[in-house]
Formats: C-alpha cells, structure tokens, sequence
C-alpha cells in the first residue's frame, strides 16, 4: 500500500488527526511486538525509541510521542521502522511454526485485525496528506478507476419491523469487545433508505443555503460550520451547478452527481436530514445504530457485492436500480445518531488490551458499514465505527431513516 508513495510523502503530519504513513508501518508491527512477541517469544525491544514513537495510547504502555507530534520528528527514519517491520514479519513467522491456539490466537488474530483498522487509516491519510500539497504539486495516489454510470436511482423506502430484536456480535465470531454481549433492544417500526444520499442531492442542500441556515445544525454544528467556515463536504473544490470537481485518491475529479456524498461530518449528515424533512416534509431522519443493525439483518448486508479496499476503486459507486438496501457493507461509513457507549453488560478485553475501545467511549458517534477503503472481511453487521462528530476526513456518508 505504501508502494505508490515517495520517501518524502512518508513524513508529513498533514492534521493532527492524520498519522504520518511511516508511523502506520511501525505502529503496527509494535501492535504484534509488544502484545505477541513480548509475552509469547522472550521479544525484547533493543531500541526504545521505537518502542517510544510507535506506542499510539496505551497507558499500560509508558511514555509516548503525541500524537499531533508524529510530523515533527525525524527519528526513527523510515528506514529503521522499515527494518523494524521485517524483523518483526520474521519473528512473527517463525511463532507461527509453533503451536498456536488459546491466547495467542487471540492475540494474533486481534493483531491482524488493528492492521486491517490500519489499513484504512493509511489510506485516508494519505488521501488528505497529498491533498494538503497545493494543486500544482499534487500526485494521485492511484489510477482514477471509471464508475459505472447507472443514472438517477429513485431512493426507495424499506419497511422494517419494529419490536424486540436481538443486536450484536455472535458469541462464536472473533468480533471486537465493543459489540458484545449481544442483547435485545426494542425499535419502533421504522423504513429505511434503499440507497445513500448523493452529491447532487447534496449539492442541493448546499444551493439551497443549508451552510447558512442555523436551524438546520446541532449547536455544537453550528460553532464548527462558523469556526473552521465549513461550506461543503471535504475534498470539494469547484462547483459549476450540478457539477463538482473534488479531491481523490486518483486525483482531482468531476464527481457523478449520482454517486454518494463522501467526507462529510456527522453535523452535515444531520444538517442535510433536517433540511430534507423540511422541505419534503416526509420525516426523513438519520438512522440510530440499532435502526442500522436490524435493517442490515433483515434486508440484507452482503460484503462479497461490496465497493471495499480490495476492489481498489478507493472511492465510492453509485447505487443501481431495485429496492433493495443497497451499499449498506462497503461504498462509505454511515453516520448514526448514536454516542458510541457500552452496551449493557460490555467486558472490556483482558490486559492492556482493555484500552483497545473503553476508554474512547465518550463524545463519539457510532458508523456502520465499511467503505471503500476497508478491507472486506473486516465488517459485519454488528461492526461499531466511531468518530467524534466533526470529522470530515474518512470515507463517510449517510443513509437516511424515518418513522413508520
Ligand atoms: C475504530 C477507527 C476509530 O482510529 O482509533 C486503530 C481504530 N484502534 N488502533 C482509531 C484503531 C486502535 C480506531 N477507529
Ligand atoms: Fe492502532
């Protein structure tokens, strides 16, 4: 995945939120270090720098480099963590010749995932790393891959059935520890859209003044739209009526005014919801997380037809014609209403791996899906995403809800 970048680009800390690209390589290579090696083959870190620089929040841990610094070091070079990722690969291998079964399974199994969760990140960051070059310096990541042209599809409603449902993750999967135990929740009858908003349906809400209207936005919104002059979602830069041009991963782009809305905030999402009901006056809403769940089980969430990292398209496809749920596993993140919160009866991992999701269970709202920049069979139904609701920079979009 870093094979498309120049040495150069491996450094820079474009945000706070993004993480340098060499910083994902070693990260997590010290994920198995520390968890798998340590414990489990004698492993010891000969260079406490690294073990310094690539801790990325355990307390359990010690002493680390913050997180907004990882752009302003120079140490460890690309090169040791480079070497660093190799020596660890080789270590890993050879454990893996042995008996493995009971915890270290686990552990194993848990490092392949953090690297999946990697995976996407790295690709988001460099979206906004080689986006943050200034137009006459930027290089596409990737070759723009053609979406297919499936026209306007209308957006239909499915009917879900409320009552007491069962949601989260089954006892015999490897799921995280946020989506256990599962549990019953109770839903009104709601529907649920077939397929995501777009960008021309979004452009209209930005036509329409929505940005400047303060009745559409949470308060907390608001003070974000005013604070950093949010006018439109990330990564878009020109508009000629329905037209929008925008950043990829394959360069700068004429979206298709079909294709879903991408990088947009939580605040957005909601802005958009309530400025639609508003006009419609058809109760549009966005989903809450277990809405979203019981929707995927009973209409379908189907991973293999899916727009994911594999299929390396790196940006999100129109939906095609039918009533079914469409782009629910893949395509984009899709904001809930929901605090990303225990659920009832949530054990938090065994050791350091307790801080892997607890502690984050505050001021975030949950996604659901994937995107195109997850790995397929990293998700499920009952998979939790979680971002604080102002952020713009990964794959997300919204699909909206009403009541029955
Ligand atoms: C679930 C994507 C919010 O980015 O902090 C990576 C994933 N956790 N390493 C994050 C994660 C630990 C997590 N998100
Ligand atoms: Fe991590």
């Amino acid at each position: 995945m870093a094979a498309p970048l120049a040495s150069e680009d491996y450094r820079v800390q474009s945000m706070p939120d993004v993480s340098p690209p060499w910083w994902n390589l070693g990260h997590t290579s010290w994920f198995f270090a520390k968890n798998v090696l340590e414990p489990h083959a004698g492993y010891r870190f000969e260079n406490p720098g690294l073990e310094y620089a690539l801790n990325s929040y355990y307390e359990t841990h010690g002493a680390r480099l913050e997180r907004h610094r990882r752009g302003l070091v120079s140490r460890p070079t690309t090169d040791e963590v480079l070497a660093f990722r190799s020596d660890v690969d080789e270590r890993m291998q050879v454990l893996l010749g042995g008996e493995v079964g009971g915890r270290l399974a686990f552990l194993v199994e848990t490092g392949l995932q953090h690297e999946q969760q990697h995976q996407e990140l790295m690709v988001t960051e460099i979206k906004h790393i080689l986006g943050t070059n200034p137009p006459a310096l930027r290089r596409a990541y990737s070759e723009p891959q053609m979406l297919e042209a499936a026209g306007p599809q209308a957006l239909e409603w499915l009917a879900c059935d409320g009552g007491v449902r069962t949601i989260g993750a089954k006892e015999e999967e490897w799921a995280w520890d946020n989506e256990r135990p599962r549990h019953r929740v109770f839903c009104e009858p709601f529907e649920m859209a077939s397929r995501l908003v777009t960008v021309g349906e979004f452009a209209e809400f930005v036509d329409a003044g929505g940005y400047r209207d303060p009745l559409l936005w949470l308060a907390n919104g608001w003070a974000w739209v005013q604070e950093d002059r949010v006018r439109a979602p990330l990564y878009w830069e020109q508009r000629d009526g329905a037209s929008v041009t925008a950043w990829t991963l394959g360069g700068l782009r004429r979206l298709d005014p079909c294709e879903p809305v991408a990088h947009v905030s939580f605040y957005e999402a909601d802005a958009y919801a309530n400025w639609r009901a508003r006009e419609l006056g058809d109760g549009s809403r966005l989903p809450s997380e277990r809405e979203w769940e019981v929707a995927a089980l009973e209409h379908g969430f189907t991973p293999a037809a899916g727009n994911f990292l594999e299929d390396a398209a790196l940006h999100p496809r129109p939906a095609r014609a039918g009533a079914t749920l469409q782009q629910a596993a893949g395509d984009l993140w899709e904001w809930t209403t929901s605090h990303y919160e225990a659920y009832p009866g949530y054990r938090p991992f065994d050791g350091a791996l307790m801080e892997y999701n607890g502690k984050f269970m505050d001021n975030q709202r949950v996604l659901r899906g994937g995107s195109c920049a997850t790995p397929r069979d990293h998700v499920r139904p009952s998979y939790r995403n979680f971002w604080p609701a102002s952020t713009q920079f990964q794959f997300t979009g919204l699909r909206l809800a009403r009541s029955r």
